[in-house]
């Protein structure tokens, strides 16, 4: 990544439009912040990411709590006990955690994420298949207590990029 922000991805904005405002968003591997400075106008947002340096771009922010952990280690995440309105995960991948991250949706609440896929690896990096979702993994995966909205896997080309993705949005509903 260089120091340029990216602008946030289309679906996400198009699910988060979908999101009664208020309440709290995690963004998990936050990374620069392009989606924590976007919705922090409609959720008081956690930002949590190992690198600092990115985080320091989002200190200034009244409405972002920046959270430096790293998410991989045997550690406790400091947040592991509490819920959030909204869980978001793009560009970020780690098997052993997905649960956890499940974990930290409140009733009623919901999860984004969206990351690259099997396939990828024909238009670019990540290419490593530990960072990259199987067929349907996030719809075989995601808890039974969690209600699909939205499910897609394929192309995407966004800034004239293309890559393969899967993407979930989905409702805690129990
Ligand atoms: C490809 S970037 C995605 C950033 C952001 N989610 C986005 O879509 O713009 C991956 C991010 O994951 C973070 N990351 C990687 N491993 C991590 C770990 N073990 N703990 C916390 N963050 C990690 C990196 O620092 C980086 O910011």
């Amino acid at each position: 990544m260089n120091n340029i922000i990216s602008p946030p991805s289309k679906w996400v904005s198009e699910m988060i439009a979908r999101i009664e405002p208020g309440g709290t968003l995690i963004d998990i591997a936050c990374g620069r912040g392009r989606h924590s400075i976007e919705f922090s106008k409609k959720f008081f947002i956690y930002s949590v990411d190992k690198n600092n340096e990115f985080l320091n771009n989002l200190k200034n922010n009244m409405n972002i709590k920046t959270i430096c952990q790293d998410l991989e280690n045997q550690q406790k995440w400091s947040f592991s006990d509490k819920k959030f309105n909204v869980v978001l995960v793009t560009n970020y991948l780690f098997r052993e955690k997905l649960n956890a991250i499940f974990s930290l949706v409140d009733l009623n609440g919901y999860i984004i994420y969206e990351t690259f896929a099997i396939g990828n690896e024909k238009y670019g990096r990540p290419s490593n298949p530990n960072y990259l979702l199987k067929k349907n993994e996030l719809l075989l995966f995601k808890p039974d207590n969690f209600d699909t909205i939205e499910f897609f896997e394929g192309i995407k080309i966004e800034n004239s990029k293309k890559s393969i993705v899967q993407r979930l949005f989905a409702k805690r509903i129990s």
